[in-house]
């Protein structure tokens, strides 16, 4: 494959298991010897990346436009980190991709279409894989402080809705995540392994 590593992103909704679900993928190709690492967005350690997590923390106010210009810029930032991670691997999970922020920009008021712009020439993703549940279980999932966009209850069910609704559009593949975390790896798997083109399955 001359353009490197297969890009898989993982989505869904805060707390529905996207970080755990892809550290056992991540876990899975590695034990068939597949060549494999990840990523995650947002990147809080870059620049950008500082100013995402302040205006998630309440430190500092943007309007819609520039927060989700953010998150975008936040992905170029790492271009060449994205780029030399498709070289050195036949497989790259992102915890969070370009697919994120159609669905909370949208969610926030803005168009898909310029969202969508603020992404073109990024590596695209090769599989999009959404981790669904309902949202009111969620909150209660993870403990601890949480962002502004995960305190904001609305969002979360827009954000929700606005991903089964763009998922067919897309071509994103809907997967229940509400069961056991082996349930939805084993669910994960067998959507990856429909995906992966023929010489990389032959493998696994
Ligand atoms: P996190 O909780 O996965 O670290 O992400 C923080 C929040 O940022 C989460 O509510 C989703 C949102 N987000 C976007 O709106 N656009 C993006 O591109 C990304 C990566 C995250």
């Amino acid at each position: 494959m001359s353009r490197g590593g297969r890009i898989i992103s993982i989505e869904g909704v805060d707390a529905v298991g996207k970080s755990t679900q892809s550290l056992h993928l991540q876990t899975w190709f590695k034990s068939k010897g597949v060549k494999v690492t990840s990523l995650s967005f947002p990147d809080y350690e870059t620049p950008i990346g500082r100013e995402i997590k302040a205006f998630l923390a309440g430190k500092r106010t943007f309007q819609a436009e520039v927060r989700h210009m953010l998150f975008a810029a936040n992905r170029w930032e790492k271009l060449a980190a994205i780029r030399e991670s498709q070289i050195e691997n036949e497989v790259v999970i992102v915890n969070r991709y370009t697919e994120s922020n159609l669905v909370y920009g949208v969610a926030n008021g803005l168009r898909l279409e310029w969202l969508a712009a603020l992404e073109q020439g990024l590596p695209k993703s090769d599989l999009v894989i959404v981790l669904d549940a309902p949202s009111m279980a969620l909150t209660s999932r993870r403990p601890g402080p949480k962002d502004s966009y995960e305190k904001d209850h609305e969002m979360q069910f827009r954000v929700q809705s606005l991903y089964r609704e763009l998922a067919p559009k897309f071509g994103w593949i809907i997967v229940d995540g509400s069961r056991s975390v082996r349930g939805v790896h084993d669910s994960i798997i067998k959507v990856v392994k429909g995906s992966l083109d023929a010489r990389l399955r032959a493998r696994l």
